[in-house]
């Protein structure tokens, strides 16, 4: 090759080793779930706020152009000083080049933002992969001195955020809150808000890969700014002690440079309570109050009473409604305020099936809410990934009990620190967000997943996390069941030993045997614990009736409702149940073209919200405990 030949492709070679040295650099990095981002707002959900929800201009990008240079090479390293810009499409680029660009966010179409784009548009109805959002606003701010935060309640699957051009973070998981803080990007006006969003699937991510759900992608969950104060309230836990229903305890922890030694103030008129103590250096009080409750003053499914709180520190005041009441387990029984509490349940999945779309409004959750409480349940299985807020805020005041999951689901990447920091990460914004919701009795943490010693590990670690964080609740799982026999069944997976309820899925008449095989089994449990079975169900297509073992029938679901109530009612130990699931749901695992076409058919409910067969059987099931529980207090 001559000389000149040769000078002029090291040219070109060099700078590409050196960028292409610097990319595998980076891609050796530990991978990083979120960055950039500040510790969660406490009730975020009652503050004062600036919303953004509304139509968000959106631009397609399927091949990670805005991302990628044509080589594959990040534009994040293509210039180390400029690690973590914007890729190309979020430059506000010199006019000049304009007519060369390829993308333009005037004419683009708009998505409603809370909303997930799978419902929206027809052409993304399979869509996983990237979506650049993109919306304007003025700086709301009085003061240069206030703090500005932008709050979003939860996005699929992987946020990356920049204003004006600069990149502010990102963060991994769908079902979680998280927050920046922009104040130094923005211009008073006319702020330029841009959020990637891909709800590309991850093997290492938390779920996996593979799912019963559809993967709803998008700014799934409101978003809105918060001015706050340079000093503010950042978080509270208020709660009776666990131990001794004599105490409120908990603590207020304040942020901000001038959050030591500060005086907070904590008032509840319901309660007649006042405390007044000024904070340590850290910027925490702790508290440990006695207080006397009637019992008309502690909260239940039914008397779900709400005591107001105002917690003021300097120039800021929050205020929430929590319900006051002590969860705990004794031998097999669950105890609600010291006395024993059957869980006449249901699982749900966050969707609303009626408009075919990732539930994500108020309506939203009382719709579900409704459901539950027509049944005559007092508890939801909320499946099998954290729900949006207005859930856990609505069964607050209507009085529904709930069991809250993080999405280990079936298979992890067990032995990846990474998907561990995830998971813990998802488990800790979830305590984080609603570890003052009375209704959230239960942390599960996680669905049917290998019985095998890695999982146990895994497990443990977010067992410990979930009692430290919140030594006030209950832990479980959805486990498998195992056989003594062919007829005796039990549960043998080594993680329940560190769970305070023994819960299981079963589906036996539906993918073990026929209903009629229910009759010949019956179980037992090594350990005296309360137990609770978790799933059990039959597929039915709304209106599709033949006898009792036509399969997809509601007559058939309906006769495997009988068996399985039959059984209920022979299980030592249990405390309660829910059966899956209150209403038909998408998932890309069911197609079968007569009977499911994307949707799994479990629901006692049908997708345009018929009440099928199986959900009157349940209904009347529950009505008669729900009298007998009446009647025995
Ligand atoms: C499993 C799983 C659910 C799934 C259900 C089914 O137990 O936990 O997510 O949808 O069974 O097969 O319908």
């Amino acid at each position: 090759m001559s000389n000149r030949y040769f000078k002029l492709l090291s040219g070109f070679i060099q700078p590409l080793f050196f960028t292409l040295g610097i990319y595998v650099g980076l891609s050796q990095s530990p991978q990083r779930h979120s960055s950039g981002g500040s510790p969660l707002l406490q009730n975020a959900y009652n503050r004062d706020s600036h919303s953004l929800d509304g139509d968000w201009k959106y631009l397609v990008d399927r091949y990670e152009t805005s991302y990628y240079s044509f080589f594959r090479v990040p534009y994040d390293s293509l210039n180390p000083e400029n690690y973590g810009r914007d890729p190309v499409w979020l430059d506000e680029t010199p006019k000049d080049k304009s007519d060369r660009l390829e993308y333009d966010w005037d004419s683009a179409a708009s998505l409603q933002v809370p909303g997930d784009w799978n419902s929206q548009e027809e052409s993304l109805y399979f869509y996983e992969g990237s979506i650049y959002y993109r919306t304007t606003f003025n700086d709301p701010r009085k003061s240069p001195d206030e703090r500005l935060l932008l709050y979003f309640g939860g996005a699929n699957y992987r946020t990356d955020v920049f204003i004006n051009g600069k990149k502010i973070g990102y963060h991994t998981g769908g079902f979680t809150p998280f927050n920046f803080f922009i104040g130094p990007a923005v211009k008073s006006r006319n702020n330029s808000l841009v959020v990637h969003v891909s709800n590309a699937r991850d093997p290492s991510g938390v779920p996996m890969d593979v799912t019963d759900w559809w993967n709803y992608g998008g700014l799934t969950r409101s978003v809105k700014l918060l001015v706050l104060p340079e000093t503010y309230v950042l978080d509270y836990h208020l709660q009776l002690d666990p131990e001794a229903t004599g105490l409120l305890s908990g603590y207020v922890q304040l942020d901000g440079s001038g959050r030591a030694d500060k005086e907070i103030n904590i008032r509840s008129n319901s309660l007649d309570l006042s405390i007044k103590e000024r904070s340590d250096d850290a910027g925490r009080i702790n508290i440990s109050r006695p207080i006397e409750l009637s019992n008309d003053q502690y909260w239940s499914p039914s008397s779900p009473v709400l005591h107001d709180f105002t917690i003021t520190s300097g120039q800021d005041t929050v205020m929430d409604s929590i319900g006051l009441r002590t969860i705990r387990v004794a031998g097999s029984e669950i105890l609600l305020n010291g006395k024993p509490v059957f869980l006449r349940g249901i699982c749900a999945h966050e969707e609303n099936p009626i408009a075919g779309r990732r539930a994500n409004s108020r309506s939203d959750a009382r719709l579900i809410m409704g459901w539950a409480e027509e049944l005559h349940a007092n508890f939801l299985r909320l499946a099998h990934y954290p729900h949006n807020e207005h859930m856990p805020r609505t069964a607050d005041s209507k009085g529904v009990l709930l069991w809250e999951e993080i999405p280990v689901y079936w298979v992890i990447d067990w032995d990846n620190p990474y998907t561990l920091a995830l998971a813990k990460h998802q488990l800790s914004q979830l305590i984080a967000r609603d570890k003052n919701r009375a209704s959230v009795i239960i942390w599960s943490l996680a669905n049917e997943t290998p019985n095998i010693p890695e999982k146990d590990h895994f497990l443990k670690a977010l067992a410990d996390l979930a009692r430290e964080q919140d030594p006030g609740r209950l832990i479980s799982a959805a486990l498998f069941k195992s056989k003594i026999n062919d007829t005796l069944l039990t549960v043998d997976d080594p993680f329940s030993k560190y769970t305070d309820i023994l819960s299981f899925n079963q589906y036996l008449g539906w993918y073990e045997g026929l209903p009629a095989k229910i009759d010949s089994v019956a179980f037992r449990f090594e350990k005296e614990m309360p137990v609770l079975v978790s799933e059990w169900g039959a597929g039915a297509l709304a209106g599709f009736r033949g006898d009792s073992l036509t399969r997809w029938s509601e007559d058939y679901q309906d006769y495997l409702y009988r068996k399985q109530l039959e059984l209920m009612d022979r299980i030592p130990q249990l405390s309660g149940f829910t059966p899956w699931i209150l209403a038909d749901f998408r998932s890309p695992r069911r197609m079968h073209p007569q009977f499911q076409q994307g949707w799994n058919r479990k629901g006692v409910i049908g997708q345009d919200g018929t009440r099928k067969l199986a959900f009157y059987r349940l209904q009347a099931y529950y009505r008669k405990l729900q009298q007998a529980a009446k009647s025995e207090n």
